[in-house]
């Protein structure tokens, strides 16, 4: 079989481990795995070419994307969609399309018209429309974490001071609220909740008598934070200093949980394909989260 992969809208790290774990399923079941150029614009162009499991190894620690990635404006259209179907129908027997929300409307649209689809959840922003980890998400939260560590550095060497970090996240604030937990911040701004400034203002001063310092958090569809720590100013009366990590975020190194989630969606990507079953979406859902147990008692060492 030739299985065609392609990554599309905005590169989040693991990618390549996705790439890696479809380029080694299909060699190892003699069947050959076809990079498809800067997502679907590459897919509209016949952009395909061989991926060899060593070529892609050489880039698995990367972030971003080995095969370039990209938002097709063509895949907004009828006549963009049946173009796509072709050449996927063409190109490959099956296509495996690694990408956010936008990729998989375009992708769900491809299976209605015949062609074997399926998708594997890439973005940093967590935000898919099915219970899923998505690639990326666990790396930009540890760089957002990494970043935060170091404010604090300095916000406890001169203390009194009050910090607004903007991340990315898209048209949700997953990944603000993500990063905010798992850096101790209490405080984030997202479109999920209301925004009232002048309470915020409040929480954010109560957190600096506390702990010295206020580290808050904003996400990107909130609005920027220079604009968002102005309001805040205002009702402070004090400075609050801007931190954009944005875009940087994508570029996390990939973790070992992206990595793993790459390798196994890709893998499994690629079985789906080779047994015949019909498109779908690859999840991998963290489940429960915290949960209590009765006491096990303790397995008793070998005498
Ligand atoms: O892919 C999702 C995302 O990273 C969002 O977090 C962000 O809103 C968007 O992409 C930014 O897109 P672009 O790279 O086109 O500016």
């Amino acid at each position: 079989m030739r299985i065609a992969i392609l990554t599309s809208g905005g590169d989040s790290p693991g990618m390549n481990a996705a790439l890696l774990g479809a380029c080694r399923a299909a060699e190892s079941r003699g069947h050959v795995l076809l990079g498809v150029g800067y997502g679907y614009q590459g897919l509209l162009n016949s952009d395909f070419r061989q991926l060899t499991s060593p070529e892609v190894l050489a880039r698995f620690s990367e972030s971003g994307t080995l095969l370039g990635t990209g938002r097709e404006p063509r895949m907004l259209s009828v006549e963009g969609i049946d173009a796509a179907a072709t050449a996927a129908r063409s190109g490959g027997d099956a296509l495996i399309v690694v990408g956010g929300k936008g990729s998989f409307t375009a992708a769900a649209q491809l299976a209605a018209r015949g062609v074997r689809v399926f998708g594997i959840p890439g973005t940093i922003d967590g935000d898919m429309h099915y219970p899923t980890a998505t690639l990326g998400m666990d790396s930009a939260v540890n760089y957002g974490v990494r970043i935060i560590d170091d404010l604090r550095v300095t916000a406890l060497a001169m203390p009194g001071r009050y910090f607004l970090v903007e991340t990315l996240g898209g048209d949700t604030g997953h990944l603000a609220r993500a990063t905010a937990r798992a850096a101790g911040c209490e405080l984030v701004i997202t479109q999920d909740e209301p925004f009232d400034a002048a309470a915020f203002a409040r929480k954010m001063r109560a957190a600096l008598e506390r702990d010295r310092f206020c580290i808050a958090l904003l996400a990107e569809g909130m609005g920027f934070a220079t604009h968002i720590g102005g309001e805040l100013e205002r009702h402070l009366g004090a400075r609050v200093r801007p931190t954009i990590i944005g875009h940087s975020m994508r570029a996390a190194p990939p973790s070992a949980f992206d990595r793993r989630l790459g390798l196994e969606m890709g893998a499994h990507a690629v079985k789906l394909a080779v047994e015949g079953t019909s498109s779908c979406m690859i999840g991998f859902d963290l489940g429960a989260g915290i949960q209590s147990h009765g006491f096990v008692p303790p397995v008793s060492p070998k005498a």
